[in-house]
């Protein structure tokens, strides 16, 4: 029955990836509140994201990571808290880890991470720094023995195939990153949704990294390169950038381009997505934790943007 599903209160939930938790949570049937800042509720690139909610029934609660009492005032409210909060909030997690531990009846907290798995990739920066981030409020929650579970959800689809790793979508010209052999994930960012609420309320994944990894989605980037000319119809001239030359543009390039820059080397060049296998002592797939989820391959991806 629906009044037995946890409540769940998602933070930095008018974000990029905040908004499709949202979604997921209140179709699959959650009772559902928005963390959204005063500040935002009357902010009209906001608005089509905000009717979105009030459509799908989300209780919409106003606060702000800055204003510790309004997070304990909605932690208080719910069962499972999940924060989408944006790469330059990482760090004031500290203040949600707070609150969590104050209102003392969470059942699970999941922090920002959606995206690689930042204790399991090659170290270079300036991507190392950034991630430095969120391995400290690893630590943070394991030290406060919060009950949480991680989302590493690889690529989200939407940065990555839409322009196949380029500034913009290629139209005569693709450089690949190194030889465009190792492979990588890619998921839609409504499925990251599905994936991230099914684990929330999972005992099986307390205390875990749930890593997304459909096989309808992994591809490497010439692999990427041959879907695209096949379902345009037009053939790409092909430039390879050695992993010296991807490494020189990451030092050359500004912020946060050298940010992309360092993901795309981690994913195409150094294939960090799946570069180990996942321990049972300390995470799980999603497809295979999840296999009735009706998830978004990228040959289906790929139709619905060209
Ligand atoms: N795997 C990938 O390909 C990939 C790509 C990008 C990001 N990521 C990761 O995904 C996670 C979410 O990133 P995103 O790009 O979705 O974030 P985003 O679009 O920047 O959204 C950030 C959210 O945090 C909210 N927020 C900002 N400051 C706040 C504050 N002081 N108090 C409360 N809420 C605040 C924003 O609210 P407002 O709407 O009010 O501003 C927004 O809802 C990050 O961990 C990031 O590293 C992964």
């Amino acid at each position: 029955m629906s009044s037995e599903k946890s409540k769940i209160l998602v933070i930095g939930s008018t974000g990029y990836i905040g908004k499709h938790i949202v979604e997921a949570s209140a179709k699959l049937g959650h009772p559902t509140f928005a963390l959204v800042r005063p500040s935002t509720v009357n902010d009209p690139s906001k608005a089509a994201v905000l009717e979105g909610f009030a459509r799908l029934g989300i209780t919409v609660v106003h606060g702000d990571l800055s204003d510790y009492e309004s997070l304990v005032k909605a932690i208080k409210r719910v069962d499972i808290v999940i924060s989408a909060v944006g790469g330059l909030q990482i760090a004031d997690q500290t203040k949600i880890i707070a609150a969590i531990k104050e209102v003392g009846n969470i059942k699970r907290f999941l922090p920002s991470e959606f995206g690689l798995d930042p204790e399991r990739i090659t170290k270079v920066e300036p991507v190392a720094s950034v991630l430095a981030a969120k391995v400290q409020i690893r630590r943070a929650i394991e030290a406060e023995g919060i009950p949480y579970t991680l989302i590493s959800n690889n690529y989200f689809a939407g940065y990555a195939l839409p322009t196949l790793a380029q500034a913009s979508p290629p139209t005569d010209k693709v450089v690949i990153f190194g030889d465009g052999n190792p492979k990588g994930v890619f998921v839609a960012e409504e499925d990251v949704g599905t994936f991230t609420i099914k684990a929330a309320d999972d005992p099986r994944t307390l205390n875990k990294i749930v890593y997304i990894r459909p096989s309808g989605n992994i591809y490497s980037h010439n692999e990427l390169v041959s879907i695209w000319e096949k379902k345009t119809g037009k053939t790409l001239e092909k430039v390879h950038l050695s992993e010296e030359g991807v490494l020189k543009t990451i030092q050359e390039a500004p912020i946060p381009l050298n940010i992309i820059l360092g993901i795309n080397y981690l994913v195409f060049v150094k294939g960090d997505c799946l570069s180990f296998a996942i321990d049972p002592s300390f995470g799980a797939e999603a497809t295979e934790l999840y296999p009735d989820v009706k998830y978004t391959t990228v040959e289906e991806y790929f139709n619905r943007i060209l």
